[in-house]
């Protein structure tokens, strides 16, 4: 059974209890957040094709420094970047390096800054150049299997009726749901209890309380489901060499919804896409 617990009461480390934090919390992790959001809103107008991801890195590493954070993947668990950048075939946590991007290339930008020691941890896809239609349509599905999450993200539902709006979603478009990866409860620390599956059962998991803090985060692939994670010990690929794409909110259980910490100042939320 599941606990949970007041987060001015928790020890600073994952206990397995979940946090339920007030106010002042919330207003932490809007902060964060939305340094976050407005990194990857100025990442729409730097991602093109000759752009190599390690530029995208120091862009977020620089525009960090120049607001007061840090990325919270710098040296976390021997990660040595500011930013993951998932291009094409590759799940997540892909690492930055000097290859330029390509025309026809869709990329994850996934970006956690710590500011006033608050977790603000998003991704959106950037689309390189024109790309085709295929590739579109994986990445509105992707970002629409999100809002459907968040849509089922409120109290007395559980975790399961999130990972269930977006399965059924995305397996009825005829896309699948990484299993190997999830969301995660997030706050004061980066990767906190609860997960969340983006696959389940309706009721399965735990009840959804107001102030649990969390990301929604569904990695999709235009293929088979399965990934494998290369020598490097980081860069996940699906294994059958699909298209893969995936989008990353935080949030806040509200006493009738949720508030999400990491929506685009800009309305760039699904950036270079044309509007549905
Ligand atoms: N930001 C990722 C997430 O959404 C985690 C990246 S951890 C890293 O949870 F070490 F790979 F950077
Ligand atoms: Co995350
Ligand atoms: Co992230």
């Amino acid at each position: 059974m599941v606990t949970y617990i007041d987060a001015a009461d928790a020890p600073l480390k994952n206990t397995g209890q979940v946090r339920l934090y007030g106010p002042e919390d919330f207003e932490g992790m809007r902060k964060a957040g939305q340094l976050t959001a407005r990194c990857l809103d100025e990442l729409a107008a730097i991602v093109k094709p000759g752009v190599t991801t390690q530029e995208i890195d120091d862009f977020v590493f620089e525009f960090g420094e120049a607001n007061g954070a840090l990325p919270a993947t710098l040296n976390y668990r021997g990660y040595t970047k500011s930013t993951c950048t998932s291009v094409n075939h590759v799940v997540c946590h892909g690492i930055p390096n000097e290859k330029p991007l390509r025309d026809g290339d869709i990329v994850n930008i996934d970006v956690t800054y710590i500011l006033d020691g608050w977790h603000g941890d998003s991704s959106r896809m950037y689309p390189v150049g024109k790309i085709k239609r295929a590739a579109e349509r994986l990445i509105e599905v992707t970002y629409e299997s999100l809002l459907l999450g968040i849509a089922a993200a409120k109290p007395g539902n559980t975790t399961g009726d999130i990972g269930h709006a977006i399965q059924t979603y995305v397996e009825g478009e005829r896309c699948s749901v990484v299993r190997d990866f999830c969301g995660h409860g997030v706050g004061r620390l980066f990767h906190d209890t609860p997960n969340i599956l983006h696959y389940g059962r309706p009721g399965e998991g735990i009840e959804l309380k107001p102030g649990m803090i969390f990301t929604i985060e569904p990695m999709v692939n235009l293929g088979r489901p399965h990934v494998k994670v290369l020598s490097d010990g980081w860069t996940a690929v699906t294994r059958d060499r699909s298209l893969s794409a995936q989008f990353e909110h935080a949030i806040g259980i509200t006493p009738d919804g949720c508030e999400i910490f990491t929506t685009s100042p800009g309305g760039l939320d699904k950036p270079g896409m044309t509007p549905a």
